[in-house]
C-alpha cells in the first residue's frame, strides 16, 4: 500500500538504543511511498551509522547544523521547508526537553525549532528507560509539547534494553508507521464513537467442531481502522480470527453470534454508529452438546438440527437510538448473483440507513474488494480497490450523512 505517495517526510533521530528500530521505520516509510530525509543528532551517530541511514533511505544523511552542503549553508532552514511532517523516532527525554525549551544547539533540534509551525506537523516517538519515561519532568514536559501542537505518540511496554520491564519502549517500526498514515487521514468522524462488527461467527457442534463460514474479519478490521484514523473512539467485536487489532481501537473477541449480540447489545448505548460488517452464522445447532459427538461403530451419522440465530443488525437497527437518528446503522450485503436487487431488499428488510453490497465468493478472504452503496435516494459505485481504500470511502459516506444538529437521519 502507498499510503505515504507522494508525502515528504524528515525522519530525525535522536540518542537511545531505539535507533536501531528507526532503520527499519525507515525501510518501511520508502516502502509506504514517502521520500525521506534523514537528520541524527551526534548521540544517534553513537547508536547507528548514517551509513545504514543513507542507503536506507537512499538519500544522504545530515548531522550537523554546520553541513556546507545547502547553496546557501543554512540546512536548517532548508531541511524543514515543504516536508509534510517531520517524525523524531527515537525521540529521547533530553531531545524532548530541548524542544520544550526551544533549544537549538544542534541540526535537528534547529529544524524543529525553524519549521513552519502551521504546515509542518513535529511528531514524536518517545524512547527512554521507564523511571526516565515516568519521571514528573518528562511527562511535564510531554504534557507542555502536546500543549504547544506537538504529536506525541504512546510508549510501548515490555522489556527495555537495560534490563527492566516497563514503559518507555519506542513504538514499533510499523506502529509508528500506521501512527503517521493515520495523522493524514481527514479527521471526519472526531468525537463520533463507531461500533464495528466484524468476521465470522463459530457455532459449536460440540467441545471441538463447530460451523462457521469463509469471512476473513478483513473488511470490518479495515472498518475499524478507517474509522479510527478519522479520529473515532472505535470498538470492535471481532469473530474468530487472528487478524491484528488496527492501532488504538478496543477490540472485544467473541465467538458465537449470541456472544457477538450481547457484545453489541452492552456497547450499542455508547455508539453514534454501527457497521455490521460480520458475516453472522445464519443457525446455530439447537442442542450443542457437551461432550465430543462420537461415531458409534453402527455407520449412523448424528442428526443435527437448527436454530435460527437472531439478526443482531435489524436488531439494533430497530431499537430507539437508531430509530430516532441517535445511532446511525450500516449494514453489508454479500450476495452471490443480483446484487442490486437483494441489496435494495435487504437494506429495506433490515431498515438501515445504508447498505454496502459486494459479491461474497470473491471478497471472502481476498485483501481487495469493490461496494455498491445503497441508500433511500440511489446507489454509489466504489470501485475494486483494497479493503482499507474502501473503508475509508465509506468512512467518507458515512460522515457525510451523520446529523450535525442533532436532525435524524433516518431510513
Ligand atoms: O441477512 P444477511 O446475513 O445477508 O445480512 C447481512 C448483514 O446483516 C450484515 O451487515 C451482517 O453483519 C448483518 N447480520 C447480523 N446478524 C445476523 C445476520 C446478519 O447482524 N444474524
Amino acid at each position: 500500500m502507498n499510503d505515504l505517495q507522494n508525502k515528504r517526510i524528515l525522519l530525525g533521530l535522536s540518542g537511545g538504543i531505539a535507533c536501531y528500530k528507526a532503520a527499519e521505520l525507515c525501510r518501511a516509510l520508502v516502502k509506504a511511498g514517502a521520500q525521506v530525509q534523514v537528520v541524527m543528532t551526534e548521540a544517534a551517530t553513537h547508536f547507528i551509522t548514517p551509513v545504514t541511514l543513507q542507503a536506507l533511505s537512499n538519500r544522504e544523511v545530515f548531522t550537523s547544523q554546520w553541513d556546507d552542503r545547502p547553496a546557501n549553508n543554512m540546512a536548517h532552514i532548508e531541511l524543514g521547508r515543504g516536508v509534510d511532517a517531520i517524525l523524531v523516532a527515537p525521540a529521547s527525554a533530553d531531545f524532548m526537553a530541548k524542544l520544550l525549551h526551544g533549544r537549538a544547539d544542534d541540526l535537528l533540534s534547529l529544524t524543529c525549532l525553524a519549521r513552519p509551525l502551521q504546515q509542518v506537523p513535529l511528531i514524536l516517538a518517545p524512547a527512554m528507560n521507564r523511571e526516565m519515561w515516568a519521571h514528573p519532568a518528562t511527562q511535564r514536559n510531554v504534557q507542555q509539547l502536546k500543549a504547544d501542537g506537538t504529536v506525541v505518540l504512546d510508549v510501548g511496554q515490555g522489556d527495555q534494553a537495560c534490563g527492566e520491564v516497563g514503559d518507555g519502549r519506542m513504538l514499533e517500526a510499523d506502529e509508528i508507521l500506521d501512527d503517521l498514515i493515520a495523522h493524514f487521514q481527514p479527521k471526519r468522524l472526531s468525537g463520533r464513537r463507531v461500533l464495528v462488527t466484524a468476521g465470522p461467527t463459530y457455532e459449536a457442534l460440540d467441545p471441538v467442531r463447530g460451523i462457521t463460514n469463509l469471512s476473513s474479519g478483513k473488511m470490518g478490521f479495515a472498518m475499524a481502522r478507517a474509522a479510527r484514523e478519522a479520529g473515532a473512539q472505535v470498538v470492535l467485536v471481532a469473530g474468530p480470527v487472528s487478524l491484528p487489532t488496527p492501532r488504538g481501537v478496543r477490540r472485544v473477541d467473541v465467538r458465537s453470534a449470541l456472544q457477538m449480540q450481547a457484545a453489541v447489545q452492552a456497547e450499542m448505548a455508547q455508539a453514534d454508529v454501527f457497521v455490521a460488517t460480520a458475516a453472522v452464522a445464519d443457525w446455530r445447532p439447537t442442542n450443542a452438546s457437551d461432550q465430543k459427538i462420537k461415531k458409534d461403530g453402527s455407520g449412523q451419522t448424528p442428526v443435527l438440527s437448527f436454530t435460527e440465530n437472531p439478526d443482531i443488525l435489524a436488531g439494533v437497527a430497530s431499537s430507539d437510538r437508531a430509530r430516532s437518528g441517535q445511532l446511525f446503522c450500516v449494514g453489508f450485503a454479500a450476495e452471490s448473483h443480483d446484487l442490486l436487487s437483494n441489496a435494495q431488499a435487504k437494506r429495506e428488510r433490515k431498515g438501515v440507513p445504508l447498505l454496502a453490497g459486494n459479491i461474497g465468493p470473491a471478497t471472502f478472504g481476498q485483501d481487495d474488494n469493490a461496494l455498491l452503496l445503497i441508500d433511500a435516494h440511489g446507489t454509489l459505485e466504489l470501485p475494486h480497490a483494497s479493503k482499507l481504500t474502501l473503508a475509508r470511502q465509506l468512512v467518507e459516506q458515512i460522515a457525510a450523512r451523520l446529523p450535525r444538529d442533532g436532525t435524524p437521519v433516518l431510513p
